[in-house]
């Protein structure tokens, strides 16, 4: 029997070519994450339940990447994960919140704690607008039982504007009348949105971040292809997510490749990614049942052990070159999911034709992932898990299996605590410039003219620190 060789990251290198490129601030980091959802850097965070949920996603976003939240979670909590996101930075908000004219300020604090928002319109029937109640209409009323209605700014005073409202309009309105909200209504006071001074900041500001089309960070919600997964696949679109991708460590499965098809006859313009595969053919069977993005990787995750445990797994570099072409001939971007430990792994994914790579242990030690920062012999740390670890399977609202009937594909591990994404985001992103100037790569693209070159084990030694007491 012919048996072929595969190479992981630390395998090779790639060769130095004569480099235009004048200046690592100046190459392009942007890519396609999907058929139609462009990235400005392509880093993607995993949907694991230690590394993300809203803040790991709006941190992620706000970078020019995208978070993908996990779904080990009730469809509820998954969606309100979401909306979180989709709500953090808008040029319009669709559906504002709403609070009653009966409501007490007792109401009104635990409602603006619980969805962290400072301010309120107030309609009985959810519709009608009545007034507005923001965190300064109540800083001089002690009385918990006070009723909203009685410290509202009511209708009559409020400055509201049409829902089509240009936005420099609209601007100019909150500047020249010095107010931070303007609510949108129909010619009969019908709430249409709102429009905020913070949003308006904070979207101008960041020209950096990924976002929809109405301003709000971009999104990607997790979901399987059993169960409840239809459910969750509709009421996550519903609640904004831009992206579904389907999660499931063998995806060159009947079960993914049905999936697929039916989410796609049901939302057929839902961008929906595939996987996880390691083949040419997985990723040209889940292209023909209709995905818009393959996500490759089968064991290379830093919490894995699906190959000790089954013996199957392609070394990642090898699965990345191999499905590559196969995306590249149908236009569908390939996401490198798993394996990444450093920059030199980002830039070698790419070279070898990946649009993204997903990451996890990488960041699950950050602020921004889920869960406490735990205090373990004088250091910081966080905890990082494999989705199909043994905690994370018995955690499931729906484990029927006992301790003893379930065969781990991951572990548990502590991951040293590394303060804020964005921090290590800047590490990534500056190894990737220097790698695209040593490739004479303006674009991710230009970065697969590279070459590879095999490494040996003295190879790798040299590439490490050496001969030194690293300090
Ligand atoms: P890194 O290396 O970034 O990899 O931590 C993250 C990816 O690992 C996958 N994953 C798993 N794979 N058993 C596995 O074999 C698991 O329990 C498991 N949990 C996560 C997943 O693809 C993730 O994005």
């Amino acid at each position: 029997m012919y048996i072929p060789t595969a190479l992981s990251y630390d395998d090779v290198l790639l060769v130095p070519q004569k480099s235009e490129v004048k200046s690592r601030q100046d190459v392009d980091t942007s890519t396609q994450l999907t058929r139609n959802i462009s990235l400005k850097i392509p880093i993607v965070s995993a949907n694991m339940d230690t590394v993300t949920e809203s803040a790991m996603a709006i941190a992620m976003a706000q970078e020019g990447g995208i978070g993908i939240v996990h779904r080990f979670c009730d469809i509820t909590k998954q969606v309100s994960e979401i909306k979180r996101v989709k709500r953090k930075q808008n040029i319009i908000i669709t559906h504002p919140f709403i609070i009653s004219s009966t409501a007490t300020l007792a109401d009104f604090k635990n409602k603006s704690e619980e969805l962290n928002c400072s301010a309120f319109l107030v309609s009985d029937d959810n519709t009608a607008l009545l007034g507005l109640i923001t965190r300064r209409d109540v800083v001089f009323c002690s009385n918990d039982q006070t009723l909203v209605r009685d410290i509202m700014t009511p209708r009559e005073k409020l400055i509201v504007a049409p829902v089509n409202i240009p936005m420099e309009e609209a601007k100019k309105i909150l500047k020249d009348n010095k107010i931070e909200k303007l609510p949108l209504v129909d010619a009969n006071f019908q709430i249409k949105g709102l429009i905020t001074e913070k949003d308006i900041m904070r979207n101008s500001s960041n020209t950096q971040a990924s976002k929809d089309n109405l301003g709000r960070l971009l999104v990607g919600a997790a979901i399987g292809v059993r169960g409840d997964y239809l459910a969750r696949a509709v009421t996550l679109t519903e609640a904004g997510a831009d992206i579904l991708v389907l999660d499931i460590a063998h995806g060159h499965s009947t079960n993914a490749l049905e999936a697929i098809k039916i989410i796609k006859r049901l939302l057929p313009h839902m961008e929906l990614i595939g996987g996880n595969i390691a083949t040419a053919q997985g990723a040209l069977d889940l292209i023909e049942a209709g995905v818009d993005g393959v996500k490759v990787g089968i064991g290379p995750g830093s919490i894995c052990t699906t190959r000790l445990t089954t013996g199957f797994g392609v070394p990642q570099l090898s699965a990345v070159l191999n499905v590559a072409p196969v995306c590249k001939k149908y236009g569908v971007p390939l996401i490198a999911d798993g394996g990444i430990r450093q920059s030199a792994d980002l830039v070698k994914a790419l070279a070898a034709g990946a649009d993204t790579v997903m990451m996890g242990g990488q960041l699950s030690g950050t602020e921004e992932s889920p869960g406490p920062t735990i205090n373990y012999q004088g250091r910081q740390c966080k905890i990082s898990r494999g989705m199909a670890s043994l905690t994370a399977a018995l955690s499931r609202p729906d484990a029927k299996e006992k301790h003893h009937q379930i065969t781990p594909e991951g572990i548990e591990a502590r991951v040293p605590y590394r303060g804020p994404v964005k921090n290590i985001l800047a590490r990534y992103l500056g190894g990737l410039r220097s790698g695209m100037s040593y490739g004479n790569a303006q674009t991710i693209k230009d970065l697969r003219n590279c070459q590879f070159i095999r490494i040996t084990k003295a190879g790798l030694k040299e590439s490490e620190a050496h001969d030194n007491e690293v300090l």
